[in-house]
């Protein structure tokens, strides 16, 4: 089978340093280029060997000899080329946000829907293997029910500094958790926020969730953190166990194991003790910390037809709807 032919639109930060560079380690390849910035476009061409090269996206997506598109240029953009890709049958992966609005993006996954067309979202952070590991946990039988969730994913206030819109940070930023969280915790009941502003561009908000489960979750989001520091953790309690995600890398899996102190021969036992797992950072190019490998194969899959799970535009439309309703519900 020929490698997959790839469109690509958006020739920006994300597509140069993390997306294209995994293009060369799928069975893909790159049969154009699109950007609306010339010199970002020429230089994304020469870095990556691209030959063809168009500012209008509407012409990208015409070419014929295309076998599926990729869109990283933001959300009014992934919306109107996934639906002319939609259109034309042609498979497409975009990155997050799907679209600008909830209800935009719910038209987009009615669309997908009605032609039976692959639409791809770049919630890659389903896929990192620190999360896929601890999620694999926690849907076994061992961990039993999941009674709540507890996390948190900063930001610092880089780009909103001073401005007191937060709609890059909701859209860019917010997102992938209102993804990441049903995907580990099940179908969400309903969704609320407190909001606290430190100062103009520090903003800090505490959501919370009932999910349909019974469980109950508590996401802390803010902008008001060093990005020198880890971003991210979250952990899910069951009854007795607990699994937690460090920094995307580090799992740990607590149980329920007696004191030790009485004990002279007290050692590490099986099915008791706490699993922990870090992965060996000095052969980092084997593991897949952030997942954007893993959801671009899968994507890659799904343009072939084959059974995949990857994140659709159903679940974007998910993910901005819960999104929103949080947000509403504090008047944000
Ligand atoms: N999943 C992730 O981890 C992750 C990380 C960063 C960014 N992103 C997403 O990727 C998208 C792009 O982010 P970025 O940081 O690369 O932004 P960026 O501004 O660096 O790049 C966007 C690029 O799209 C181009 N563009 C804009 N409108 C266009 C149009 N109509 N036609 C063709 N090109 C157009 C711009 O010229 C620019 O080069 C955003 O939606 C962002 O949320 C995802």
């Amino acid at each position: 089978m020929s490698r997959l032919r790839l469109g690509w639109i958006g020739c920006g930060t994300h597509a140069n340093e993390m997306l294209l560079p995994q293009a060369s380690r799928l069975d893909a390849s790159l049969a154009a280029l699109c950007d609306t910035d010339e010199r970002r476009l020429a230089a994304t061409a020469s870095r990556f060997g691209v030959a063809r090269t168009t500012r209008d996206w509407r012409e990208l997506v015409a070419y014929a000899d295309l076998d599926a598109l990729v869109v990283a240029a933001g959300p009014g953009v992934h919306e109107a080329a996934a639906h002319a890709a939609i259109a034309r049958g042609l498979p497409v992966f975009v990155e997050k946000p799907p679209a600008a609005t909830a209800a935009a993006a719910e038209r987009l996954a009615q669309a997908a829907r009605a032609r039976g067309v692959p639409v791809v979202v770049g919630f890659m952070k389903r896929y990192s293997t620190a999360n896929r590991i601890a999620c694999n946990v926690l849907r076994s039988a061992d961990f039993g029910e999941t009674a709540s969730f507890l996390g948190g994913y900063m930001t610092a206030p880089t780009y909103f500094s001073g401005d007191p819109d937060y709609t890059g940070f909701y859209l860019h930023h917010c997102v992938h958790y209102f993804d990441l969280v049903p995907h580990l915790m099940g179908e969400v009941a309903s969704v609320g926020a407190r909001r606290h502003e430190l100062a103009p561009g520090k903003l800090l908000l505490h959501v919370d969730f009932r999910f349909v489960s019974g469980a109950i979750g508590t996401l802390v989001l803010g902008t008001h953190q060093s990005r020198g520091t880890p971003m991210e953790w979250w952990q899910v309690m069951g009854d007795h166990r607990r699994v937690e995600v460090r920094n995307v890398h580090e799992v740990r899996y607590y149980r329920a194991p007696p004191f030790k102190f009485a004990k002279a021969e007290a050692s590490l036992v099986d099915g008791e003790d706490t699993l922990v797992w870090e992965p060996n950072l000095t052969a980092a190019a084997n593991e897949d910390h952030k997942g954007y490998y893993a959801l671009l194969a899968d994507f890659v899959a799904a343009a072939r037809g084959g059974a995949n799970d990857a994140p659709s535009a159903a679940d974007g439309a998910r993910a901005m709807r819960l999104m929103e309703a949080a947000l509403v519900e504090e008047g944000l």
